[in-house]
C-alpha cells in the first residue's frame, strides 16, 4: 500500500478497484536481452504505462552482457513492445517511457559493472525523483543467482536502510532445483534482502482465470457446499502446450516438464481449487490456506503406475511434421528429461480423503489448453431405465485457464422428443462474451504487484519447500527410469492413458 493512498481518507486502502499507481521507482532487470523480458516483461511495462497505471518517474534499467548503449536498449525494448503488447500501440504512450531506459553493460562477475548499477540508481534519485525506491527482477538461469545475489549485497543495493526508499527483488521460477537448493537460496537471498521484500514469482498466479477461482468458490454460494469428496469423484489439472522446447534446450534439459511445470505451476492451481476459504484476502491469509493443502499432499503408493513422464517422439503438430525431442538444437542425443508428467495426487485431510487430483503436463501435445476440471460423482440414484441414461458421463466443472477463458458445466438434459434420453450438455460462460475489458496478461499484474508491495499472488518460501517436498521424490523414482516416448501431436504416453483407465476414468480431451 502507497502512502499516498492512506493519505486519502475517503478511501479504504484495502479497496483495489479503483487503479492503484506505484510511487516513483526503477526496476531493474538482469537478463534484460532474453526471451523472458522480450516477449513478456518489456511488452507488460508498455501496457501498464498505456492503461495509465506506471508512476510518471519510472526508469527501466538493463542489465546484460551486450555492448548496448540507453540507445539501443530504447530501440530494441521499443520493438519488443510493438511486437508483443496486448494492447494497442500508441506512440505518445512509449514517447513518455522515452529517456526512460538505462542500459548497463557487464557480466554477472564483473564487480565495477555493478558498482556502475549503483551509481545509476543513486543518480536517478537525483535526476528522476524514485528516491532509492527500486525492483531487481531475476530473468536469469538459476545457477546465476547467487553471484547476482552476492553483487547486490556486496554494493549495498539490497539494503533498503541504505538507499532510503524500498528495495525488491523478484525471482522468476523455478526457485531451486530440488528442496535442499531451494533452501540453500532462500538463505542467500534472505541474506541480501528481508524476507518481505522477495518476491517469487509463479507467473499462473497473475492469470485472471486462475484468480477467478477465489470468486468462483468463496463469492458464491453453490459451488462451495459440493466441493468435497462427498460429491467430487476426482479433479484433473491439465496444462498442455503444442509447442516443443523451442531456443530453450539449455534450461530445459537440465528442469524437465516436472521442474518446470509441474514443481509450480500445476501445483499451485492444485493448491487453490482444494484450500480452505482464508480468513480474509491478504497475502498472509491465502498463503496459510495454501501451505495447508500443500503440506497435505501425498503422492501415490504405485509410482511406476501413478507417475507417469514421457518424452516426444517426432510427430505431427497442426498438420505438420515436427521433431522429437531428442533432435532439438543442444539436447544431447541420450538425454531423459521428460517433456509430459502426469501423476496422481492425494490430498489428506477432511475435504479431500480419496478424492484423486491428477496432474498432467506436456509439450508438443495436439493444443495449448489449461483448464482445471472437478468431476462429480454419479446421482446415488437414477430413477430411469439404464438405456436412457447409457450416454450421460459424470458432472462436470471446468474452469477454462486459457486460452478459451471462461467455465463450463457439464450436466445431463433430457433430449427433445416423446422419450427420455437424457445426455451431456454444456453450460459455459466465456470472459470474452460476458465483459468488454480484455484480461491483463498475467506479468502486467504481477509487474504492478511488485512495484505496489502487494505479495498477495506470490508464493512464499514455505510454499516452494513443500512443493518441493512434493517433486523431490517424483524426480528421484524418475531418476531410475527411462521417460516413455509419445509420438509429437498426442495427448501423451499410453501409460498415462492407463493410469486413469485403471480405475474406470479417463483423461477428459480438452
Ligand atoms: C513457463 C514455462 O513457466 O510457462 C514454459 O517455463 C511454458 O515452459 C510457459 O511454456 C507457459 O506459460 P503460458 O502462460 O503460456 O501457459
Amino acid at each position: 500500500m502507497s502512502d499516498s493512498f492512506s493519505a486519502n481518507p475517503l478511501r479504504d486502502p484495502r479497496d483495489k478497484r479503483l487503479p492503484r499507481i506505484p510511487e516513483p521507482c526503477a526496476l531493474v532487470i538482469f537478463g534484460v536481452t532474453g526471451d523472458l523480458a522480450r516477449k513478456k516483461l518489456i511488452p507488460a511495462i508498455y501496457d501498464l504505462a498505456n492503461r495509465g497505471l506506471l508512476p510518471a518517474s519510472f526508469v527501466v534499467l538493463g542489465f546484460a552482457r551486450r555492448v548496448w548503449g540507453d540507445d539501443t536498449f530504447e530501440d530494441v525494448a521499443r520493438e519488443a513492445a510493438m511486437e508483443h503488447a496486448r494492447t494497442p500501440w500508441r506512440e505518445e504512450v512509449w514517447n513518455r517511457l522515452n529517456g526512460h531506459f538505462k542500459f548497463i553493460q557487464g557480466t554477472f562477475e564483473d564487480d565495477e559493472a555493478f558498482d556502475r548499477l549503483n551509481d545509476e540508481l543513486n543518480a536517478l534519485s537525483e535526476s528522476h525523483g524514485i528516491a532509492g525506491n527500486a525492483a531487481f527482477y531475476f530473468s536469469i538461469p538459476p545457477a546465476a543467482f547467487p553471484v547476482v545475489l552476492n553483487q547486490l549485497e556486496r554494493t549495498g543495493m539490497a539494503d533498503n536502510s541504505h538507499s532510503g526508499g524500498w528495495r525488491r527483488v523478484v525471482v522468476e521460477k523455478p526457485f531451486g532445483h530440488d528442496q535442499e537448493s531451494a533452501q540453500d537460496l532462500n538463505t542467500l537471498v534472505d541474506q541480501a534482502f528481508t524476507p518481505q521484500d522477495v518476491y517469487r514469482i509463479d507467473h499462473y498466479l497473475g492469470k485472471e482465470t486462475v484468480q477467478n477461482i477465489f470468486a468462483l468458490r468463496f463469492a458464491n454460494a453453490m459451488f462451495e457446499p459440493i466441493w468435497n469428496s462427498n460429491f467430487v469423484d476426482h479433479v484433473q489439472i491439465t496444462m498442455a502446450e503444442d509447442v516443443g522446447i523451442g531456443t530453450r534446450a539449455g534450461f530445459y534439459d537440465s528442469a524437465g516438464a516436472a521442474r518446470d511445470v509441474l514443481q509450480n505451476h500445476l501445483l499451485q492451481l492444485l493448491a487453490i481449487t482444494a484450500m480452505e476459504q482464508p480468513v480474509g484476502f491478504e497475502a498472509e491469509e491465502i498463503r496459510t490456506e495454501k501451505l495447508k493443502v500443500l503440506r497435505a499432499v501425498t503422492l501415490p503408493d504405485d509410482l511406476d503406475a501413478d507417475a507417469i513422464r514421457g518424452q516426444y517422439a517426432p510427430g505431427w503438430v497442426e498438420g505438420k511434421p515436427v521433431a522429437g525431442y531428442l533432435d532439438e538444437d543442444n539436447v544431447p542425443a541420450e538425454s531423459s528429461t521428460e517433456t509430459y508428467a502426469a501423476v496422481k495426487l492425494g490430498i489428506q485431510n477432511r475435504r479431500w480423503n480419496g478424492v484423486p487430483f491428477y496432474l498432467r503436463t506436456g509439450k508438443r501435445l495436439p493444443k495449448r489448453t489449461t483448464e482445471i476440471a472437478v468431476i462429480f460423482k454419479e446421482a446415488p440414484h437414477m430413477p430411469f431405465a439404464d438405456f436412457d441414461t447409457q450416454i450421460l458421463g459424470h458432472n462436470q466443472l471446468v474452469i477454462r485457464v486459457q486460452p478459451d477463458e471462461g467455465v463450463t458445466v457439464k450436466f445431463g438434459s433430457k433430449v427433445p422428443g416423446t422419450g427420455m434420453e437424457i445426455r451431456d450438455i454444456n453450460m459455459s460462460f466465456s470472459y470474452g462474451e460476458a465483459f468488454t475489458e480484455s484480461s491483463p496478461e498475467a506479468y502486467e499484474r504481477l509487474i504492478l504487484d511488485v512495484l505496489l508491495g502487494d505479495k498477495t499472488l506470490f508464493p512464499d518460501a514455505a510454499e516452494v519447500d513443500a512443493s518441493w517436498r512434493i517433486i523431490d521424490p517424483l524426480e528421484e523414482y524418475w531418476g531410475t527410469t527411462k521417460p516413455e516416448r509419445y509420438a509429437a501431436g498426442s495427448w501423451g504416453p499410453e501409460k498415462a492413458d492407463l493410469m486413469l483407465h485403471a480405475t474406470g476414468r479417463r483423461w477428459r480431451r480438452p
